[in-house]
């Protein structure tokens, strides 16, 4: 198993472009089952849940052309199966976004239902009670969600989530586009991924209106064509090179990105010292004040709020920062694994719940540690980059899912960092 071996205390220096967002490729990937038409998809970032949504659309049948790089073109004319199988779904929970754009275009599908996760329980009831509002049966069979639509086409309906969630507003966007009738989705998460798809989904024909918004109108159209669209920069990328600016005490040149996509981010880390300058609509640059940090509070919440996806990012920080800070997940339970391990780098952290409470600033140690998730993994990146002496991180297939060449990026900048058996980075193309 690949691990890293970090060489903390080196400010990070220099220019970094920030790739396409995984959490956009992801259902955008899945919205080309849609269509018989080429769907061609520009800045999809090289990381293994993109290779893992490829295989899915394969073992589907569609035909995808020049998987090794940022573009691809998707044809999904022959599809041949309706089933994504245990084997995709379990090493990647997105794979339940096939479930939406082929009970829409096919009338029947069947995804085994993803289990447990390392950030807790992790359901798709919300998902399969709205496709059922758009008329479908849905059933669990040995493991598998079958659902079907009666009489081959979904039918539009008025569906408000409980509770807000982002694949599976994506989930019933792709569904409702190909619904007979429309269709309006209230309590809609509001994440610039939502609208990225919408986006595309608009160039293949689909008449949406609303995204970005909590009510999304959506008024079915009998098929779906062809189109070439651009994922958006990845925010959470964005927001953990800004982290490492703040935790090295270096200054960067964050390209390549949308501030307006991360404004509670930018916000926050500014209430804590950490100077970001928007310089244009795709540039940051971000240098941590000489006066060093203050700790501050932050809540997880849904966009427009500080997103989870940043809390292990900043917890690591704020290891860093004067004073306490309380961070409360309100999003997923069971996320606040990487603590543990910034303890033993020297951290002071105590767990209450969905509270965590960090008292600082600590002298961070190197030490052996263990990636428990994606963003986990992240979080300890960046301690180790702030630590004194030697870090490694161990299974660091979870930060393989989600950031592109993240070695790469961060030797670029000064870092200190090598993996120590070499994988998917070096099959990543140059640009
Ligand atoms: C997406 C992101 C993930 C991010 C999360 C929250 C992708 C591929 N992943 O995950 O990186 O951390 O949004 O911003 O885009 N829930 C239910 N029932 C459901 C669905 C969700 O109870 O059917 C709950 C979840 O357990 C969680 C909350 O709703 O507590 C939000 O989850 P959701 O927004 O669905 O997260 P994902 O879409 O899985």
């Amino acid at each position: 198993m690949d691990k890293f071996l970090i060489r903390g205390g080196r400010p990070l220096h220099g220019r970094v472009e920030i790739s396409g967002a995984k959490n956009s490729a992801l259902p955008c990937l899945a919205a080309t089952l849609l269509t018989s038409e080429t769907v061609i998809l520009h800045n999809v970032p090289y990381v293994k849940d993109l290779i893992t949504q490829r295989r899915l659309l394969e073992d589907l049948g569609a035909t995808v052309l020049t998987p090794e790089l940022r573009t691809q073109k998707i044809t999904a004319s022959h599809i041949q199966t309706f089933e994504a199988s245990y084997e995709l779904v379990k090493t990647m929970r997105a794979s339940v976004l096939a479930l939406g754009p082929l009970l829409a275009r096919f009338g029947k599908a069947k995804v085994s239902l993803p289990g447990g996760c390392a950030i807790g329980t992790r359901p798709i009831d919300l998902h399969l009670k709205a496709f059922e509002k758009l008329g479908a049966s849905v059933s669990l069979e040995s493991g598998d969600v079958v659902a079907t639509a009666p009489k081959g086409r979904l039918a539009g309906n008025d569906i408000e989530f409980e509770k807000v969630t982002v694949t599976g507003t994506e989930n019933v966007m792709m569904a409702a586009v190909l619904a007979e009738g429309k269709t309006t989705i209230r309590k809609a998460a509001r994440e610039p991924e939502i609208v990225d798809l919408a986006d595309l989904l608009i160039k293949m024909g689909a008449k949406i209106e609303g995204s970005g918004t909590e009510t999304i109108m959506i008024d079915g159209v009998d098929a779906l064509g062809g189109a070439e669209h651009s994922i958006i920069p990845d925010r959470i990328e964005t927001g953990t090179f800004i982290t490492a600016a703040a935790i090295t005490g270096g200054e960067l040149e964050i390209a390549k990105c949308r501030p307006d996509h991360i404004e509670a981010v930018i916000e926050k880390f500014r209430e804590t010292g950490v100077n970001i300058e928007i310089v244009d609509e795709t540039t940051l640059k971000v240098r941590r004040d000489s006066k060093g940090l203050v700790g501050k509070d932050v809540t997880t919440e849904p966009h427009p709020l500080f997103p989870t996806d940043m809390q292990a990012q900043y917890m690591a920080l704020m290891t860093q920062a004067e004073g306490t800070s309380e961070i409360i997940e309100t999003i997923f339970e069971n996320r606040f694994m990487h603590a543990s391990e910034l303890i033993r780098m020297g951290a002071d952290i105590h767990i209450s719940g969905n509270r965590a409470t960090v008292n600082g600033p600590t002298r961070l140690t190197g030490a052996r540690v263990i990636a428990s998730d994606l963003r986990a993994s992240a979080s300890l990146v960046l301690a180790g980059l702030a630590a004194e002496g030697e870090t490694i991180i161990d299974r660091v297939y979870h930060i393989d899912r989600g950031y592109e060449t993240i070695v790469r990026k961060f030797r670029a900048l000064g870092a200190d960092i090598e993996r120590l058996t070499e994988q998917i980075e070096e099959n990543a193309p140059e640009n």
